[in-house]
């Protein structure tokens, strides 16, 4: 089991960027829920924030690329606005286990 961080030491709502064998993640947290997504933009393939662990949009309701400001639905990853709409981010699947947040087998 891989665990990433205490669910409390994630904003809510919010997000934390991770760095897993290399490869940039990053999970949003929305009260009680978790969703990972793997920090590659569907339209060049750039990472989405710009600033640390900086991963939602204004109102904190979808996850914002800061590159050419395509949002994503948080529970799906699916692009609902911007150049890669209809296109989904890839995901990262965790969960939550006493507490922590832990990257799913
Ligand atoms: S790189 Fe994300 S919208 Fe262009």
């Amino acid at each position: 089991m891989n665990i990433l961080c205490p669910l409390d030491s994630i904003p809510d709502p919010g997000a934390r960027e991770f760095r897993i064998d290399g490869a940039r993640v990053f999970v949003v947290r929305q009260g009680g829920q978790v969703f990972g997504y793997v920090n590659s933009c569907p339209h060049v393939g750039a990472p989405l924030n710009l600033e640390d662990d900086k991963f939602l949009d204004l109102f904190q309701t979808s996850i914002l690329c800061a590159n050419h400001f395509a949002l994503f639905e948080i529970k799906s990853g699916r692009c609902t606005r911007g150049p890669c709409t209809g296109r989904s981010l890839q995901p990262f699947p965790v969960e939550i286990r006493d507490g922590e947040v832990v990257q799913k087998a």
